[in-house]
């Protein structure tokens, strides 16, 4: 099969090899799929950088296809099934960026018929890790909710799904063509975090109070805007990311007087009922069409190496993802 990988540190034009390696067979319990797509996100450029502990790398996780053979103890009724998988490059070598995967079949999940295999790209690690967030969040329906980031593609995933569940999203966003994203996911108000104070934009947008609840992907800043008060008494905050991801320090003072809960989590490492509830729900919003999906750049197998650089550019709105058959 053609496949890219890389077997040493460093930049994606130098590290990245297109080439031909065995196409895999699925063992006990596991599927094979086709892969259509390969969702390429921050983590998959992230971990280019870090050390390697096999030889050699085919990175990403997210990718959507068909499955074409099963291997002994699952149903061979599931061949020819649209699916989308997720954990596909966790804790193993042999990611999506490739004709084909082999995984364990509970990683391999049904696509409903009215998505299709771009937006199957974005489900893995985006649309469950918004998901998870607004999960942590609790009941949110009536309050004031802060999405960090709301047009990255967690966050424009977090912005709808926090509607969704009957919240006011303001979003923070770094441009005005990023602001109408988050505002088409639904977001009421954004604030431009380049340009405008964040914590007194909050205030004037929620009555004078801060918010209920914070989504957030850059914890190095949002640290700042909690002690800031930009949030209300007993907000719970869930964070996911940060730009810095050295150790820092928080605001206890406002943390502990202000009773606000704080929440990190890893979207490869949910817990086994963390997952099923994620699974089931970000399905059932896919088969109710709830979710708008934002495919922002296209790229073929051999130009992996683009792919990972408009990562790393930031400038592209929205999901980026391989085309692979
Ligand atoms: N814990 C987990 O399991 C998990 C899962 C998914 C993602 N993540 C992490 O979450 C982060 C976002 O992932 P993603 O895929 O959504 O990224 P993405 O689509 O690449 O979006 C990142 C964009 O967010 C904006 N941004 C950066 N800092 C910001 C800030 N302080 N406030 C508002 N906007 C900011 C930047 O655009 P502008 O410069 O234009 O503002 C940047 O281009 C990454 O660090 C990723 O590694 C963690």
């Amino acid at each position: 099969m053609r496949a890219a990988w890389y077997s040493k540190n460093g930049a994606a034009s130098e590290v990245l090899v297109v080439g031909e390696l065995p196409t895999p067979t699925p063992g006990r319990g596991e599927v094979r799929v086709r892969l259509a797509t390969s969702g390429v996100n921050p983590s998959d450029v992230k971990k280019r950088g870090r050390p390697l502990d096999t030889e050699r790398i085919v990175p990403h996780s997210d990718g959507a296809g068909v499955i074409d053979i099963v291997g002994d103890g699952v149903s061979p009724s599931r061949i020819g099934e649209r699916v989308w998988i997720w954990n596909g490059q966790h804790r193993r070598p042999m990611g999506t960026a490739a004709e084909y995967i082999v995984l364990p079949e509970a990683q391999v999940i049904r696509l409903p018929a009215s998505t299709d295999f771009a937006a199957a790209a974005c489900l893995g690690i985006p649309a469950l890790t918004a998901f998870q967030a607004v999960h942590l969040l609790g009941d949110i329906s009536g309050k004031t909710v802060l999405v960090i980031g709301a047009s990255s593609a967690v966050g424009h995933y977090a912005t709808q799904i926090a509607v969704l569940g009957g919240a006011n999203v303001i979003g923070t966003v770094g441009s005005p063509e990023k602001a109408m994203h988050a505002q088409a996911a639904g977001a009421f108000a954004t604030i431009n975090y380049k340009q405008e104070p964040v914590t007194k934009r909050v205030k004037e947008l929620n009555l004078g109070r801060g918010v209920d609840a914070i989504i957030d992907m850059d914890f190095s800043t949002t640290a700042k805007l909690i002690g800031e008060s930009v949030v209300a008494p007993h907000a719970t905050v869930v964070s996911y990311g940060s730009n810095n991801a050295n150790d820092m320090e928080v605001p206890f003072r406002t943390l502990l007087s202000s009773s606000i809960s704080l929440h990190f989590f890893l979207v490869y490492d949910l817990s086994p009922t963390d997952r099923r509830i994620a699974l089931d729900g970000v399905t059932e919003l896919l088969a109710g069409g709830r979710l708008s999906h934002s495919i922002g750049a296209r790229f073929t197998l051999n130009d992996i190496a683009a792919a990972h650089e408009a990562v790393e550019g930031g400038k592209i709105i929205g999901n980026i993802i391989l085309d692979l058959h």
